[in-house]
C-alpha cells in the first residue's frame, strides 16, 4: 500500500513472510536443519521447487509446500520477490514455478480425463516435494507412483506425517506409493514394477524439472523406457526441457537439453507432441504481464533457432514444457 509521509511518497510495502506453524517447532527446525547440511544441490534443489509453490500462493494451491520447502527457502525466494517488487522488476522470482506447475497441473487433468476412466497410473520421476497426490481432485482414481532418492522420499514422507491431523496432508489420490531409486541406474525401472506400476495400465509419466539433472545418455536411456511403454497401454510423457544456452551457466549442474524435443520425441516412438514455451497461450495462466519487453515475451518473438538475442547479445535461456503421447494431442486438449 503507498504511504504519504512528509509529502513524500513511500514504496509500497511488502507483505511479511508468514511461516507455517509447524515450521516453528523443534522437531521439524531440526529435519530441515539435517536438510540443509547434509542434502547436496540436487536434492536441495526439491525444497527451492516447494518454496516456489508456497509463496505463489495466490496462483497455486499447496498448502503442503511451506512446511516441505522449509523456512530458510521461504524466506531466501520472499527476499528476492520482495526486492523485485520494491524494484518494480518486469518478471518476479518464482513465476517460472507458478507457471510450471499450473502447466502441469492442467495436463496432468487433460490426460486423465482423455483416458475416460480407465484404470490410471501417474508415474512422477523426481518428485521431490511434490505434493499433487494431496491437492489434485483429479487424481481421485489413480494410483500415484513417487521416485526420488530415498532420503529425499524419508523426509518428505515424515513431514508429511507431522502435518497429519491437518486437511492439506489427507490424501486425496487412490494411492500414493514412493520408490526409492536413482534413476540414473538401470534398476529404477525394475523398482518400478515390483513397487506395483503396471505396465499394461494407461499411465502420466510427470517429469518436471528433473531431466536436465541427467546426463544426455542418462535422459535418453529414461526417455526410452517410457516411450518403451506405448506399446503396452496409453501414455502420455509431460516433462520440461531446458534449450542448450540454459545448461551453460557458469557453475551450472544442468547437463542434458534438447532444443526440438518436438524432434527428438517422436524419434523415441512418442509422435504426437505439442511444445508450449512460458508466456504461450496454455502456459500464461494470467501471471504474465503483455509488456513486449517481458523476457518471456521477448524470447517467444524470436526464432527458436537463436541461441543468442542479436538486439543485446544475451543467450536465449529457453524452458520447453513437453506434452507428448502414443494417442493424438487433441485427446487431451
Ligand atoms: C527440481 S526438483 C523437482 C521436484 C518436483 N518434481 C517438483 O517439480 O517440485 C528435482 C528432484 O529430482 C530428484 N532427482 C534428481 N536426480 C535424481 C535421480 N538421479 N534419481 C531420482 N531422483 C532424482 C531430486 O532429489 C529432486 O527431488
Amino acid at each position: 500500500m503507498a504511504g504519504h509521509e512528509n509529502g513524500a511518497e513511500q514504496p509500497p510495502s511488502y507483505p511479511e513472510l508468514e511461516l507455517p506453524e509447524l515450521l516453528l517447532t523443534d522437531a521439524i527446525r531440526e529435519l530441515h536443519s539435517v536438510i540443509e547440511n547434509q542434502w547436496d544441490p540436487l536434492r536441495l534443489s526439491a525444497c527451492q521447487t516447494a518454496a516456489g509453490r508456497a509463496l505463489w500462493k495466490h496462483a497455486v494451491n499447496d498448502p503442503l509446500a511451506g512446511v516441505l520447502a522449509g523456512e530458510t527457502y521461504l524466506r531466501r525466494l520472499h527476499e528476492k520477490m520482495k526486492n523485485d517488487h520494491l524494484n518494480n522488476a518486469r518478471e518476479v522470482s518464482g513465476v517460472i514455478l507458478a507457471v510450471r506447475t499450473l502447466w502441469f497441473d492442467s495436463k496432468i487433468e487433460a490426460a486423465i480425463s482423455s483416458f475416460r476412466k480407465r484404470e490410471t497410473q501417474v508415474v512422477m520421476l523426481g518428485a521431490g516435494m511434490d505434493a499433487r497426490a494431496y491437492r489434485l481432485s483429479c487424481l481421485k482414481d489413480s494410483e500415484v507412483f513417487e521416485v526420488d532418492f530415498n532420503d529425499v522420499l524419508q523426509v518428505k514422507t515424515t513431514l508429511i506425517e507431522a502435518a497429519g491431523g491437518q486437511k492439506p496432508s489427507q490424501l486425496i489420490a487412490k494411492s500414493v506409493t514412493r520408490v526409492a531409486a536413482d534413476i540414473r541406474e538401470e534398476a529404477w525401472f525394475e523398482k518400478l514394477k515390483q513397487s506395483g506400476y503396471k505396465t499394461e495400465r494407461n499411465t502420466v509419466w510427470v517429469l518436471e524439472g528433473i531431466l536436465y539433472y541427467l546426463s544426455p545418455s542418462q535422459a535418453m536411456k529414461v526417455l526410452n523406457i517410457i516411450a518403451g511403454m506405448c506399446d503396452h497401454a496409453n501414455t502420455v510423457l509431460l516433462a520440461d526441457f531446458m534449450n542448450k544456452p540454459s545448461t551453460m551457466l557458469s557453475n551450472s549442474i544442468f547437463q542434458f537439453y534438447s532444443d526440438w524435443p518436438e524432434h527428438l520425441l517422436p524419434s523415441l516412438g512418442l509422435p504426437n507432441v505439442k511444445l508450449s514455451q512460458i508466456g504461450d497461450p496454455d502456459a500464461n495462466f494470467g501471471l504474465m504481464n503483455d509488456d513486449p519487453i517481458n523476457l518471456f515475451n521477448k524470447l517467444r518473438s524470436l526464432p527458436r533457432t537463436l541461441q543468442i538475442n542479436p538486439e543485446d547479445g544475451t543467450p536465449c535461456r529457453r524452458l520447453y514444457l513437453v506434452q507428448a503421447s502414443s494417442s493424438p494431442i487433441q485427446d487431451l486438449l
